[in-house]
């Protein structure tokens, strides 16, 4: 039975992979090391609490011990490393955590699989899957052509550069170690489960509470957005079928300016809530994010002609079904919305968004 170590997997996307497993390799045994730090949520995995093919472990990915134990204990042969801090702002604000978590983290694990996995038969095919970021590529003009997997890396915020540092820490464990590691690099990820501090999920929940919509600058930056079920199914292609050592650039082929996002999120959600009125008087320009990236665009040719993998939702489809879920979800989006939550938004918007 194949034994998968997911990391961060009571977050956004670990929670979506940790279902789709769930869904599509029924029989795979999953161990879930998690901190459960204010991104990570318990509820996310509510239906799997009896399942015994899913084992919820709370710990920190940093703490190498802890980390090698998981490995002898349950006899990891596969590891999907999502767990990291994952917030730009954040990172402006309190960058240190981002540098333990994303760098050193992905340290313990890459040893722990390293020390482990020396005697293992051919036959168990270990595999090291490390989810990255488009961020890693730095900051495109608006007529750039979208990078490939061989651009140079040029990171930065705080949390670009901590994931660009873990990055590079993967592929020496392959040049070095020949450890079968892979890279993943994807967009910009929307759908349920995400938490409300990111674009997508912030706006509903601001549009919710009709309070405003805060746009750095002039909401102009463009983002390339990808349906999280889609990137999940990307995953398990790599995982399953991708050349150990190599990068996987995952896009979701849909480039659109922050305002132009914004205006189509709200459009859609007037639709299904009349009630709330006009949403577009909420939108609100406020001071740009320092070291702002104007753009992101990835090419995802390789996956595509290696893997046969493509997107398959489109922005407005996705979208939809995304406010579908915050809108039957209101009880998570008020409960994740903590006392801790709100003193974020304070620091970074003012008291009078929240
Ligand atoms: P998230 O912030 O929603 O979840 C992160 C999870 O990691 C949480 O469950 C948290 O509790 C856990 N975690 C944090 N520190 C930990 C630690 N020290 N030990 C163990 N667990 C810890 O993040 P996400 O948006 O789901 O992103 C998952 C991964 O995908 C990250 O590596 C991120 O860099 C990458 N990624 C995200 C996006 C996106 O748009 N969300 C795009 C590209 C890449
Ligand atoms: O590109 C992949 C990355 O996408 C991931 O690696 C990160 O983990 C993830 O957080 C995300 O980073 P971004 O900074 O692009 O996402 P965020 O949702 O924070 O912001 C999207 C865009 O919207 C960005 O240009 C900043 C802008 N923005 C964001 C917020 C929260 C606003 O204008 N106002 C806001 O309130």
């Amino acid at each position: 039975m194949i034994k998968v170590l997911v990391t961060g997997g009571a977050g956004f996307i670990g929670a979506n992979f940790v279902h789709f497993l769930r869904r599509h390799r029924p029989d795979w045994q999953i161990i879930n090391l998690d901190l459960l730090t204010y991104a990570g949520n318990p509820e996310n995995l509510r239906d799997l609490e009896n399942d015994p093919q899913h084992t919820l472990v709370k710990g920190d990915v940093a703490e190498g011990e802890l980390v090698a134990g998981l490995f002898a204990r349950y006899g990891i042969s596969r590891v999907v490393h999502f767990a990291a801090e994952t917030h730009v702002d954040r990172s402006i604000l309190d960058p240190a955590v981002f540098v333990r978590t994303n760098v050193l983290g992905t340290f313990f694990l890459l040893e722990a699989a390293r020390q482990a996995w020396k005697d293992l038969p051919q036959e168990a095919a270990p595999r090291f899957l490390h989810i990255s970021t488009d961020e890693v590529y730095g900051s495109l003009g608006s007529k750039d052509p979208p990078v490939t997997e061989a651009a140079p890396y040029a990171p930065s915020s705080p949390y670009a550069a901590s994931k660009a540092g873990a990055d590079f820490l993967v592929r020496s464990y392959f040049r070095t170690y020949r450890l079968p590691v892979l890279i993943t690099n994807c967009s910009n990820n929307y759908g349920p489960y995400q938490f409300p501090e990111k674009l997508i999920p912030f706006s509903i929940r601001q549009a919710l509470e009709q309070k405003p919509i805060p746009l750095y600058g002039q909401g102009g930056n463009v983002r390339d957005w990808l349906f999280v079920e889609d990137h999940c199914r990307a995953l398990l292609t790599v995982l399953e079928q991708g050349q150990p050592g190599e990068t996987y650039n995952i896009a979701g082929l849909q480039e659109k300016t922050n305002l132009e996002l914004v205006r189509l999120l709200l459009s859609l959600l007037q639709e299904m809530r009349p009630d709330l009125g006009d949403l577009e008087r909420l939108i609100t320009f406020v001071p740009d994010r320092p070291g702002h990236d104007w753009r992101y665009a990835l090419n995802c040719r390789k996956i595509d002609t290696a893997l046969g993998w493509r997107p398959q939702v489109n922005l407005e489809e996705g979208l939809g079904r995304t406010i579908s879920w915050y809108l039957s979800h209101l009880e998570w989006l008020n409960r994740v919305c903590s006392g801790a939550y709100r003193q974020f938004l304070q620091k970074q918007y003012g008291a009078g968004v929240i």
